[in-house]
């Protein structure tokens, strides 16, 4: 992996921001130890991309920090509960996640369930501040529509319910791509986008840059596709193999390993050209995010 010792301090000051904000978010004090689940699965681990991409994207449109912190903790809430109910073992039925057990494992089904259930509206509740100057009206309106409409049935829980329906099935390229855009690569865009709802961007810079969330989006998740069978499950921090084992059509099985390398390559390429088109003179970060997903190793 590439090092930018100024990149990996931004990054590592903002992942401690955003997980200084998760726990002041996530209430440890709810009924029936609620809270402890989700607390559990929400801080302590996983890489906040999705926060790094609101505020690599509020910065590169100048926006407000303070905006940009609330959609980052809600976008990363959203993806906490997306996880925990995808290893349950209704969907994908993992034991290890973020390098600990999951959810479910650690407090029952039922328990994982409603605590997914209560991140998804905390994430709702973080966008909607009683106080209009914390965020305003039309902005809070906007991050909860791209919010949801990333996370709902044309996104996030459309593109899982395609991955269960597909198990055992051999789909073709244009399939898999639109699967893996739900699933995955729609919040990854919406992360984008909702930092750029903070801050000012002009057409063409929102053209470009749901144009760089598409290529990362897909990107992540055919990466995802590679680690699975490349790594092992202490570097992952889950389950190694789990998706030949299940018999999940992915980019590696449609086309092999080293092609899906040359895809992710491809889609980076088309991120980056995606920036030089926004206009934008301050997407050094979100360029440099966009060759981390690429090249990580878990
Ligand atoms: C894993 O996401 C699930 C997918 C959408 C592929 P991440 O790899 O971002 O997981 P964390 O947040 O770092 O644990
Ligand atoms: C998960 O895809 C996508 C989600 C919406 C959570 P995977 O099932 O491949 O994610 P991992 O590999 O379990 O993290
Ligand atoms: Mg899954
Ligand atoms: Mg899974
Ligand atoms: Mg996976």
């Amino acid at each position: 992996m590439k090092s930018d010792s100024s990149f990996d301090a931004w990054m590592a000051r903002e992942q401690q921001a955003v997980e200084s904000a998760l726990s002041d978010w996530v209430p440890a004090d709810t009924p029936a130890g609620l809270g402890e689940a989700m607390r559990y699965g929400v801080l302590d681990g996983g890489k906040r991309l999705r926060p790094l991409l609101v505020l690599a994207a509020c910065e590169a449109t100048r926006g407000s920090n303070a905006a940009a912190m609330r959609a980052a903790v809600a976008v990363e809430l959203i993806h906490a509960y997306s996880l925990v109910h995808d290893d349950m073992p209704c969907m994908d039925n993992d034991v290890l996640r973020r390098g600990k057990p999951t959810v479910h494992v650690q407090y029952g089904q039922a328990q994982a369930m409603l605590a997914g259930d209560a991140m998804q509206a905390l994430a709702f509740e973080v966008l909607t501040p009683d106080d209009d100057a914390q965020l305003a009206p039309a902005l809070q309106a906007r991050l909860c529509a791209l919010l949801a409409r990333s996370a709902g049935h044309d996104g996030m829980a459309g593109g899982q319910a395609i991955d269960l329906a597909s198990i055992g099935v051999a789909l073709d390229e244009m399939a898999l791509r639109d699967m893996h855009r739900r699933k995955t690569g729609a919040l990854l865009q919406a992360s984008v986008l909702m930092g750029a709802a903070c801050g000012d961007a002009d057409a063409r810079a929102w053209k470009a840059l749901a144009d760089y969330g598409a290529a990362i989006g897909l990107a992540f998740q055919v990466v995802d596709d590679i680690l699975d069978v490349t790594q092992c499950s202490q570097t992952l921090g889950k389950t190694a193999g789990k998706d030949e084992h299940h018999d999940k059509p992915t980019y590696v099985s449609l086309m092999g390993l080293d092609a899906a390398r040359r895809h992710s390559f491809e889609l980076r390429d088309e991120a980056h050209a995606a920036l030089a088109r926004s206009g934008l003179t301050d997407a050094a970060r979100l360029s440099l995010l966009a060759d981390r997903i690429v090249d990580r190793e878990h």
